[in-house]
């Protein structure tokens, strides 16, 4: 299977709008400056509030970045589709018949309406529903009921579904932007490649998805739950405190390894951030996980320095909106709703060498601690709806946020790469704002060049 850049067939086009011209009026543009001050650890609320900044934030930050599409293992033969978003524009991931892993904006050309309403399956052809236009797995317009009642200037080569024209994919992730000449894919991750590969590279055989796709609806702005993925081990031993007590052995008090713990934080170049506790017995939660790891393998393989840091217990962002939890094999996307929403989704990610029954006790441990009900997700979500509901208040609104933990703290330290801070900071949350203020302020491709 290969998910790679998608053909540049005519249609294929930044701005999809054929030969209207929007007038510029419609995308004004907010300078941000004054609302992030990643270098003194401010924030103004004002980035998880207010609607001008959403439609912004849509434009020049989800249309640009390389987004989270799914996993290859959710497609093994043509025709295995799952349908997704990019931001708020909904998406079709599909195999096409040349076994390449292509994504089509889930719009029909006609009026609208999505043209496929499934989650996930098999198919021949996109029929849209309202008047039975019919897309092949290419996205060609194959079928137009009527097709006599249209002008002789119709072609139906004209009208196929608009494709996202790069996506690209690394060890399972595929990833797509809309961006027609981004920076390549393994270039954007940069050092965050490394983190990465401690949850995905075990063993040369990869990782495969357990159990589907878990999907709920959260109050809150979709980045205060991909800034604490980034940055935000320090709310671990407050909001979790009761998650702890429960996992440790009646009559004890939870281990001074799991309440204090040293360990590293990442922050990358591009708004990615990753932070993990550092223990040489670092290991796997889950009894039946641990006991099938074969540790001395995973040290040849990852090195010690991967093993005994993000390698289990931790947190990480790919900027924009995709999150992982390498201890228990989640991953999960933050699908901005409005500046008041996110959904979330999230996969179980196991070894593909792992057997059934080690495979089933994952799955289940993700369950209980970061599925929709998780002891663990119901504090995080609970903490981000609390932010989020009382920041529409005009004076709530305008006193700022701290984000100085750890403020100078960001150095190469010679053992991770990239530049790291300590566990307990706010580095990396820095480093997503900043990142997003680049973004925020710098015209996207679309906005460069003159519309078709
Ligand atoms: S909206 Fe799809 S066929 Fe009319
Ligand atoms: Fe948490």
């Amino acid at each position: 299977m290969t998910a790679t850049a998608g053909p540049a067939a005519d249609r294929v086009t930044a701005t999809p709008r054929g030969a209207l011209r929007r007038p510029a009026e419609l995308a004004r543009d907010l300078d941000v400056s004054g609302l992030v001050d990643a270098e003194g650890g401010l924030l103004d609320r004002a980035v998880f509030t207010d609607g001008s900044l959403y439609r912004q934030e849509l434009r020049r930050v989800f249309a640009p970045s390389w987004l989270f599409l799914a996993h290859t293992d959710q497609f093994h033969k043509p025709g295995d589709f799952f349908t997704t978003y990019m931001g708020e524009d909904p998406v079709i991931v599909t195999m096409d018949r040349g076994r390449t892993v292509r994504a089509y904006l889930n719009s029909c050309r006609h009026r609208g309406a999505r043209v496929c309403r499934a989650d996930s399956g098999a198919t021949r052809n996109f029929t849209c529903t309202y008047h039975g236009w019919s897309y092949d797995l290419a996205g060609e317009l194959v079928s137009v009921p009527n097709r006599d009642g249209y002008p002789g200037s119709f072609r139906t080569g004209d009208w196929g579904l608009v494709e996202v024209p790069q996506v690209a994919s690394y060890r399972g992730l595929i990833f797509g932007t809309w961006n027609p000449e981004p920076v390549p894919l393994t270039e954007y991750l940069g050092d965050m490649a490394w983190y990465l590969d401690a949850m995905l590279d075990h063993d040369p055989d990869g990782t495969v998805v357990v159990g589907g796709v878990h999907k709920w609806t959260l109050d809150g702005n979709w980045k205060l739950a991909a800034e604490q993925f980034a940055t935000d081990w320090y709310h671990v031993n407050m909001s979790h405190a009761s998650a702890l007590m429960l996992l440790t052995p009646e009559g004890r008090r939870p281990r001074d390894e799991i309440v204090h713990r040293t360990g590293r934080q990442y922050v990358g170049d591009n708004g990615h951030g990753a932070g993990f506790p550092v223990h040489p017995k670092n290991r796997f939660d889950e009894r039946a996980v641990h006991d099938w790891t074969d540790y001395a393998a995973l040290r040849a393989r990852l090195g010690d320095a991967r093993v005994e840091g993000p390698l289990t217990n931790g947190h990480a962002t790919v900027f924009p909106n995709f999150s992982y939890l390498p201890v228990n094999g989640s991953i999960r996307v933050w699908h901005p709703k409005g500046p008041d929403r996110m959904e979330v989704w999230a996969w179980t990610l196991v070894d593909r060498s792992m057997p059934p029954e080690v495979r089933e006790a994952q799955r289940l441990y993700n369950l209980r601690t970061f599925g929709p009900s998780g002891i663990f997700e119901q504090d995080d979500g609970e903490n981000w709806s609390e932010v989020q509901a009382i920041s529409h208040g005009f004076i709530t609104n305008q006193v700022p946020l701290n984000y100085q933990m750890g403020l100078g703290s960001e150095r190469h330290d010679g053992t991770y790469p990239g530049r790291t801070s300590e566990l307990y900071s706010d580095a990396a949350g820095r480093g997503f704002y900043a990142h997003w203020r680049e973004l925020m302020n710098t015209p996207a491709w679309h906005e460069q060049e003159p519309t078709r």
